[in-house]
């Protein structure tokens, strides 16, 4: 066997033939031509990993959302044998597109890369939405644009809510209000302006704004909010972030904590309120969705910024700010990789919240509603505050 890496031997086929015979005299895989031939061309028809160690490995499984923009890692999947059921297979080497694989096989099988490409994963595909939607404003596809939208909270769901919750139906409610709530941002110029500008800057917030507002629209919709009381929800969630476009990149994505008291603190900690007076004079007057861009970073506690206030603008009961404040720190913590503090993942980040919670910087049944109404455990009862 020539192993060309620590933890499986490859072929020079950079699509994933990972059998050592008959492939093992072939050039080693770094000086090898880049070979874009497709399965069919391997001299082995059905390789299979056979280093014990490739079943000790982590996957995950990749949406097919994710495909377009995952050029740089590579994808396995899982052949259909009982007798090796954790064994992996080489589907898309780096480098290649899987779009090049499917269109010689014709289908492409469910897909998976490794754990410790997770971060990778999560940062590529937020760059490849956040271009295609700018592409989209630019092109004036406004449908493309519903589309993106579509996909990215879409992602979402599956990526919280089990396949069981799926296939029972459990979407077919939250894709009607998301579908509405689309609907109504189309035809909003104030609303598609204000995305366009998001979309078109350097920090994907328009994906992580999509993103919070679907945390936001499973909320509303586990706890069966009316559309006009989901909709200042979802569009404080998608358009939360909107004053941080021009905040210069060194603060928004310092290296390092920004500095208690410093003017680079105090630009980015500006950005609820200057966000919702944009919003306002951009022509967007729901006064409940300005307020919860404004309140997005408030703590119950007090501890938040920028005012520091204890009281959240609440519509029908449903405090916006802090909904969208937990929604938004769910997406950060889960995903958000700094060099000051990794990304944790879902539940980790869900942890986290709870401790949050604990401590009474959120109201522990609004973080409890949160918590139902993404996991869609619909028989989990909200814990009630002392
Ligand atoms: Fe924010
Ligand atoms: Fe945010």
């Amino acid at each position: 066997m020539t192993p060309f890496s620590p933890e499986v031997a490859h072929c020079q086929h950079r699509w994933g033939c990972q059998l050592p015979s008959p492939c093992s005299t072939a050039t080693p895989f770094r000086f090898a031509p880049v070979h874009l031939s497709l399965r069919t061309s391997c001299p082995d028809p059905n390789p299979v990993v056979k280093n014990r160690d490739m079943a000790k490995l982590v996957y995950i499984g990749a949406r097919p959302s994710q495909y377009d923009f995952l050029k740089s890692i590579p994808f396995y999947y899982r052949p259909q044998q009982k007798t090796r059921p954790k064994h992996f297979v080489m589907y898309a080497g780096e480098g290649i597109d899987v779009k090049e694989i499917q269109s010689d096989q014709n289908r492409i099988p469910r897909l998976y890369y490794r754990g410790e490409h997770r971060h990778d994963v999560t940062g590529m595909g937020r760059k490849g939405f956040q271009d295609k939607l700018n592409d989209s404003f630019k092109s004036g596809d406004l449908q493309a644009v519903r589309g993106t939208m579509s996909e990215i909270m879409t992602s979402v769901f599956e990526e919280v809510t089990s396949k069981d919750h799926r296939d029972s139906g459990g979407f077919s409610a939250l894709e009607s209000m998301v579908d509405v709530f689309l609907t109504s941002c189309l035809e909003d110029r104030a609303v598609l302006q204000s995305l366009a500008t998001m979309a078109s800057g350097e920090f994907s917030l328009s994906v992580h704004g999509s993103r919070v507002s679907a945390y936001a629209a499973m909320f509303a919709n586990y706890h069966r909010l009316s559309q006009d009381d989901a909709h200042p929800l979802c569009m404080a969630g998608l358009l939360g972030d909107i004053g941080i476009v021009g905040i210069p990149e060194e603060i928004v994505l310092s290296d390092t904590r920004l500095e208690e008291g410093s003017d680079e603190l105090a630009a980015f900690q500006a950005h609820p309120v200057n966000g919702a007076d944009t919003l306002y004079s951009g022509g967007l007057d729901d006064m409940f969705t300005l307020a919860g861009v404004r309140e997005h970073h408030e703590r119950q506690d007090g501890s938040g910024y920028p005012q520091g206030m204890t009281e959240f603008t609440a519509k029908n009961g449903v405090k916006i700010g802090e909904v969208i404040a937990i929604a938004d720190c769910l997406d950060i913590l889960a995903h958000d990789n700094r060099p000051y503090r990794a990304a944790v993942g879902i539940s980790g980040a869900l942890s986290i919240l709870k401790r949050d919670a604990d401590q009474r910087k959120f109201d522990p049944d609004v973080h409890n509603a949160i918590v139902q109404g993404i996991a869609g455990q619909r028989k989990t009862k909200v814990r009630k505050s002392p």
